[in-house]
């Protein structure tokens, strides 16, 4: 059916989310619901939900909770629950959101249209949450595109085997399941003709990408995209270390589009917390990788997630993560406090850490890492670097001078995914240019054009 009025968004999580949520924006569209970023025009509000921490779910149920007064005034507004946390817990979100009407799970996009109808037609309170064998397929709709038109996520793989022992994703996105390579392309060429200049390859695994099914190996995958005319960078996320294969490191060092930054979560830095976080490699195995990729690929940015204050981690094993940190020297990292998960086995493991023990050993891991992005940062001072411009810059925050403030800033990204912000008026969103860089800062860089006037 087609229907008019407006719809609002709100992705909580992870780039998947993001993917997702351009998705359900474009199958609101194609039954007449324009997307707004106004949340009081709206006629359908949906949440598309993350359940990996307490933290992100609370904020789900928290941002809906905001719609009970809302609907008493608009009784024809439609609520929706999505994604991760729809899935988790199915029925049980009517009893936190009793306005909610519908529930709908990470595999039940396809479904999502009718399900509209029916509440459209009189049904109440509709989930979900059912499984599907195949990823929902859709082409991309530039008019539902968030923000950031140059630089997209495309989702390669959903669902995750690995059932890491704190890890909600496996239970809440299924097994795992990849997209057929031609669907990908397809997707990508679209994006690129209208003026997607880079992508970024979304899975919980992609080094797997493609084996269950028998298709392409990932590598295989990526000198495929890089084929694709008018698209000037690859990224991907998340490669698992256990899968880490030689191929793929010398796909990064070999194909010209494939941006020279990879994330690889390590988690721990300690054996003992690896084998119960049930990771599949030791600290020695990780060390070894990080040494091959950076043999072949010497000027490699590396980023990792770390939990910290995982049950039973001592300040020993903590201390080894810092010291991993010391040794491999990350130019970034993203930490987290370890947060219970009831689904996950690691929520009924002994020796659960103190809140505030995790918030100090938190704290410190940060703290410890700040000097090393700054170092990296510092690193590139003198470089002549290429930059993908991606907008105008906002307000420049530490650090920078009140000259450079009171210039007219643009913003964009290094290959390795380092933000830089240069003063210019002349050049366009997507372009590429050459900026030599001046100054770096805690978490960003500083330069200017080359050519440009000081
Ligand atoms: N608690 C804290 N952090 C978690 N992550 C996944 N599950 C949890 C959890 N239960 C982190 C991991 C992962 C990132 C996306 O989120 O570091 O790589
Ligand atoms: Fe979660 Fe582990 Fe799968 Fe990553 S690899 S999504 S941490 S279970």
């Amino acid at each position: 059916m087609k229907y008019s009025g407006y719809a609002y968004i709100k992705t909580i999580g992870c780039q998947m989310n993001v993917y997702d949520s351009e998705k359900l924006a474009a199958i609101l569209n194609s039954y007449g619901y324009e997307k707004t970023i106004d949340m009081d025009k709206a006629d359908i509000v949906v949440c598309n939900t993350c359940s990996i921490r307490h933290k992100a779910e609370e904020k789900a149920f928290s941002f809906l909770g905001r719609f009970a007064k809302i609907k008493k005034k608009k009784p024809h507004l439609i609520t929706v629950m999505a994604g991760c946390v729809a899935q988790q817990e199915g029925e049980k979100a009517f009893a936190r959101v009793p306005h909610l009407d519908i529930v709908l799970g990470t595999q039940a996009f396809s479904r999502f249209g009718p399900i509209i109808d029916a509440i459209k037609s009189g049904k109440k309170k509709i989930v979900d949450i059912k499984n599907s064998a195949m990823i929902y397929e859709a082409l991309p709709d530039t008019s539902c595109f968030e923000e950031n038109k140059i630089s997209k996520f495309v989702t390669i793989m959903q669902g995750c085997d690995n059932f890491c022992t704190y890890c909600v994703v496996p239970h809440v996105r299924g097994r795992e399941r990849s997209r057929l390579p031609a669907a990908i392309i397809e997707e990508i060429t679209l994006l690129a003709a209208a003026g997607v200049k880079e992508v970024t390859l979304l899975g919980q695994n992609v080094n797997s990408y493609g084996q269950k099914e028998a298709q392409i190996s990932f590598p295989k995958l990526l000198a495929a995209v890089n084929d694709i005319a008018g698209i000037h960078r690859i990224r991907f996320a998340t490669s698992h270390p256990k899968d880490l294969s030689s191929d793929l490191i010398y796909a990064i060092r070999d194909l010209d589009k494939v941006c020279s930054h990879l994330h690889l979560p390590v988690q721990s830095g300690s054996n003992k917390i690896l084998k119960k976080m049930n990771r599949g490699y030791t600290r020695e195995k990780y060390i070894d990788r990080i040494l091959k990729l950076r043999k072949e690929c010497p000027d490699i940015a590396l980023s990792t997630d770390i939990i910290v204050g995982f049950p039973s981690e001592t300040w020993g094993d903590f201390k080894d993560t810092m010291n991993l940190l010391r040794e491999i020297e990350f130019d970034s990292i993203f930490a987290f406090a370890y947060s219970d998960r009831s689904s996950a086995p690691a929520a009924r493991f002994s020796d659960q850490i103190d809140e505030d023990e995790k918030k100090e050993r938190l704290n410190n891991l940060l703290g410890l890492q700040e000097y090393y992005t700054e170092k990296k940062n510092k690193e590139q001072i003198g470089k002549i670097l290429d930059v993908l411009v991606e907008g105008k810059s906002g307000k420049l925050r530490d650090g920078f001078d009140h000259v450079q403030k009171s210039m007219e800033q643009m913003v964009g990204r290094t290959q390795s995914n380092k933000i830089v912000h240069f003063p210019s008026k002349d050049v366009i969103i997507g372009d590429i240019i050459k900026i030599r860089i001046e100054n770096a800062y805690p978490h960003s860089l500083w330069g200017h054009p080359l050519g440009a006037q000081r």
